[in-house]
């Protein structure tokens, strides 16, 4: 082997070399910081998306289960004032926000308060979706019922 090649092998192991520290830099300082980042994203995933349609379901059965002996089976009212329909009077509570308020201090009549909250949220989507004042694929956002308005 001449000089030549000697200095030319020579030279190419080197560059070999610094590529593989630029190599492994690079792993260090961006691959691997972005796959931590990734992690952190997945772990804080939004939670499952609940729907309206989806408390409605439940909130049918405490509405047979709690409502029903006096506002009527289809809310068409009974000893008490119709829920659901042309007659129902539940416009003049504006927001779901309000109907919420009013149902969860004054509702059962005979055992004001005696729901769950989360009963309290399935009895109203209920009573939002027979009256269409919301469709069934909308979630169900405690906090923003006042955007959802009775009309
Ligand atoms: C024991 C009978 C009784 C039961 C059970 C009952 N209610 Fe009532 N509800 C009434 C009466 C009576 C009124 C009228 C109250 C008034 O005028 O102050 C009323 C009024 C309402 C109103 C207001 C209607 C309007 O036009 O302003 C809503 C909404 C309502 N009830 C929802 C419910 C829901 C939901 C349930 C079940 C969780 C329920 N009620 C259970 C007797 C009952």
């Amino acid at each position: 082997m001449g000089f030549g090649n000697r200095h030319r092998l020579a030279r190419r192991l080197k560059v070999a070399q610094v590529q593989r520290v630029i190599v492994l830099r690079w792993m260090i300082y961006t691959v691997f910081p972005l796959f931590l980042l990734a992690g952190v994203f997945a772990c804080r995933a939004a939670p499952p998306i609940v729907t309206i349609g989806q408390l409605a379901e439940k909130g049918a059965t405490v509405y047979s289960n709690r409502c029903a002996k006096c506002h009527g089976a289809d809310g068409q009212g009974l000893l008490a004032p119709p829920l659901i329909g042309e007659t129902a009077g539940l416009k003049k509570y504006e927001t779901a926000q309000n109907l919420l308020t009013y149902l969860s201090s004054s509702m059962p009549f005979d055992a004001p308060g005696s729901l769950s909250t989360e009963e309290y949220s399935d009895v109203l989507s209920y009573l939002l979706l027979q009256n269409q004042f919301a469709s069934g694929g909308v979630e169900f956002k405690q906090n923003e019922l006042s955007h959802i308005l009775l009309k």
